[in-house]
C-alpha cells in the first residue's frame, strides 16, 4: 500500500478532489494516510477530519526555529508515518533540501499555470491568473510536477489547458484554472502509484 501525505494551507479543493478520487477507487495501491499544514485553520485539515484521514499542523506563524529545522520536524513525522509520497495542495510554504532531497520525486505539487511559463517566486495564488490576465494570454492551464530545489521548476508530469476568453478577470480564470486542476492531479497520483512515472534526464517519463 502506498502511503500518501497532502500538504495543503488553504481551503483545500485539490485535497478534496484527491481524496474523492482515492474513494471512487481511482488509485486502489494507496491510501491518503496523512494530511499536513503550517496553517491550524486550514479548511484542508477539516476535511481531512471529515474523511476520517489523520490531520496534523504545526504553525509556520510564531515557529522559533529555522526554516530547515522546521522541515526536519516535517520529515521525522513523514517518516514515522511510513510515508511515499507527498502531494503539495496549496502548500503555502517553499520546501528545503531537508526534505527535498530524502524525498526526491517522491514530491509533487500543482500550480495554477502552464510551467515553466508563470512560475516561480511569488507566482501563486491570484498573481499567477493576474499575470496572465494582463499578458493578454489566449491559453493558460494546470501543471504538475515534481518539486526539486528551485521553486516551480521540477520535471513536469501532466499538463491540462484552459482558453483565455475575452473580458476573463483573474478569478474567472482561477475558476476555470482550478476545474483542470482537479481533473489532473488526481490522474498523475494514479500514474505514480501504478509506478508508471520515471524521470530521466530531468524529464519525466510515462509509461503507458
Ligand atoms: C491551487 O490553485 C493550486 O494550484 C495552488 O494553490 C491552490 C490551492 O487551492 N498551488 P486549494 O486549496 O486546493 O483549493
Amino acid at each position: 500500500m502506498i502511503k500518501i501525505a497532502v500538504f495543503a494551507s488553504g481551503g483545500g479543493s485539490n485535497l478534496q478532489a484527491l481524496i474523492d478520487a482515492r474513494e471512487t477507487g481511482l488509485f486502489k495501491k494507496a491510501a491518503i494516510a496523512l494530511v499536513f499544514s503550517n496553517q491550524p485553520e486550514s479548511g484542508a485539515l477539516e476535511r481531512a477530519s471529515n474523511h476520517r484521514i489523520e490531520g496534523v499542523s504545526i504553525a509556520s506563524k510564531g515557529y522559533s526555529g529555522t526554516r530547515e529545522e522546521y522541515d526536519e520536524e516535517v520529515l521525522r513525522l513523514c517518516r514515522a508515518k511510513k510515508i511515499d509520497l507527498i502531494c503539495l495542495a496549496g502548500y503555502m510554504r517553499i520546501m528545503t533540501p531537508v526534505l527535498i532531497k530524502p524525498y526526491l520525486y517522491k514530491i509533487m505539487n500543482i500550480h495554477p499555470a502552464l510551467l515553466p511559463k508563470f512560475g516561480g517566486p511569488g507566482m501563486f495564488g491570484h498573481h499567477v491568473h493576474e499575470a496572465v490576465v494582463k499578458a493578454k494570454e489566449k491559453e493558460s492551464g494546470a501543471s504538475v510536477h515534481f518539486v526539486t530545489e528551485g521553486v516551480d521548476s521540477g520535471p513536469i508530469i501532466l499538463q491540462g489547458d484552459v482558453k483565455v476568453l475575452p473580458g476573463d478577470t483573474a478569478a474567472v480564470l482561477a475558476e476555470r484554472v482550478l476545474r483542470v486542476e482537479h481533473q489532473i492531479y488526481p490522474e498523475a497520483v494514479r500514474l505514480f502509484c501504478e509506478g508508471k512515472l520515471h524521470v530521466e534526464n530531468g524529464r519525466v517519463k510515462i509509461a503507458y
